[in-house]
């Protein structure tokens, strides 16, 4: 795959810039395009996400201290010709104790707000949607097997859009997916909207689980560097739900391999305006949480201990692997980067970088 640097990039916005995704995002594009502007934007809602400001001016990239909610903090970078939408409350849990006045004002409200902005500038957007659209109940009946480490999808599924590579766009969007999930999925019909109403070159991209270094990740969210970090620091970790045996599957994405296929979109979003892209690690880049366990404890020199605690929360489900037939027929872009590849660089991230260890342990 070759990115093409075609001279529309002059000034990009990217909000929630301070984030996991949008630092590295804003960082790649300052890198691809160095005469372009590029800001980001961000309420620093998440612990951790100042860390990332002193990468960020390093880089040359501007930091705004801002809110999507707010179509005037939006508006106080001028003129973009693109925006990068990574700000998000992104938690799966997030709302689910009844208050859910920031999710849905963050991510629905923010959204839009960021598609007004873009309408009213013609600037193009990549949206940064997630694999938590697709609702729980058909991921719960996929036909499964148990193996010694992990759960497999079987070859033969009766859900359309399923097979033992994944989950593709085909699958069934019918039924509760999370409130998280919902405000994402709501966000994509409203910008699906106005791609057909106005024109706009807007892209949405469901991504499946992102990992790397720089991701201040918790229980509920990040869980590659919460596991990674839990045993460099000797933190004692649960398996969480269906049945507490750690057998269920998440694949992972390396942030890299995400940059360098929003490169390629950015440099012509038209191009990819076509309804989402299920963007994720795929099947070679998986792990079950049992498989996570001993790849950190070899990566990290250091086993802790796991407490099963066999009830499965809210809105969990017992695997998700991306089908990136789409996105790869579309430009070639695939994964390059595994498992192993994204614990051994948080884990260097984790012991080269000042805050993570007042953040992690
Ligand atoms: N990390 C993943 O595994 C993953 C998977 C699928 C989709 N996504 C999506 O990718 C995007 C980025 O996620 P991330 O992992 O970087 O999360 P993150 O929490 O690291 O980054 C989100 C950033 O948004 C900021 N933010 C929150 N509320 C805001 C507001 N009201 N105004 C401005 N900024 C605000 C936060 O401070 C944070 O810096 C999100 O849209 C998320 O839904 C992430």
């Amino acid at each position: 795959m070759k990115t093409k640097h075609l001279p529309i990039i002059q000034r990009a916005l990217v909000t929630g810039g301070a984030g996991f995704v949008g630092s590295h995002l804003a960082l790649a594009l300052k890198t691809a395009y160095p005469d372009a502007e590029v800001a980001a934007l961000d309420n620093l809602h998440r612990n951790g996400s100042e860390l990332n400001l002193p990468r960020l001016e390093k880089g040359g990239v501007k930091f705004i201290k801002g809110d999507v909610r707010n179509p005037d903090d939006l508006a106080a970078f001028a003129d973009a010709d693109l925006l990068l939408e990574c700000s998000a409350d992104p938690s799966v849990l997030s709302g689910s104790d009844g208050d859910t006045s920031y999710l849905i004002q963050t991510n629905l409200q923010g959204a839009l707000n960021c598609a007004e902005y873009c309408r009213e500038r013609s600037a193009a957007m990549i949206f940064l949607s997630t694999s938590r659209v697709y609702p729980i109940k058909p991921l719960l009946e996929c036909s499964m097997t148990e193996t010694e480490t992990r759960l497999v999808l079987d070859d033969a599924q009766a859900i359309p859009g399923l097979s033992k590579r994944g989950v593709s766009e085909a699958f069934p969007l019918d039924g509760p997916r999370s409130l998280y999930g919902g405000t994402k999925l709501a966000a994509e019909i409203m910008l699906e909207e106005y791609r057909n109403a106005f024109g706009l070159p807007f892209v949405i991209n469901r991504c499946g689980v992102l990992a790397g270094p720089w991701q201040f990740g918790k229980a509920d969210q990040g869980i590659a560097a919460f596991w990674t970090a839990a045993h460099h620091f000797g933190k004692p970790l649960k398996y969480i739900g269906f049945g507490g045996k750690g057998k269920q599957v998440r694949d992972m994405l390396h942030i890299d391999d995400l940059a360098r296929l929003v490169l390629e979109q950015a440099a012509n979003p038209a191009d990819f305006a076509e309804g989402a892209f299920n963007v994720g690690g795929g099947l070679q880049s998986s792990a079950s949480l049992l498989e996570l366990t001993r790849i950190c404890a070899k990566t990290t020199g250091r086993e802790v201990p796991i407490t099963p605690e066999p009830t499965t929360r809210y809105a969990d489900i017992p695997i998700y692997i991306t089908d990136n037939s789409k996105i790869t027929a579309k430009c070639g872009w695939e994964p390059a980067k595994t498992v192993e590849d994204i614990i051994r660089d948080i884990h260097q991230w984790i012991i080269n970088t000042p805050g993570t260890t007042e953040l992690f342990s």
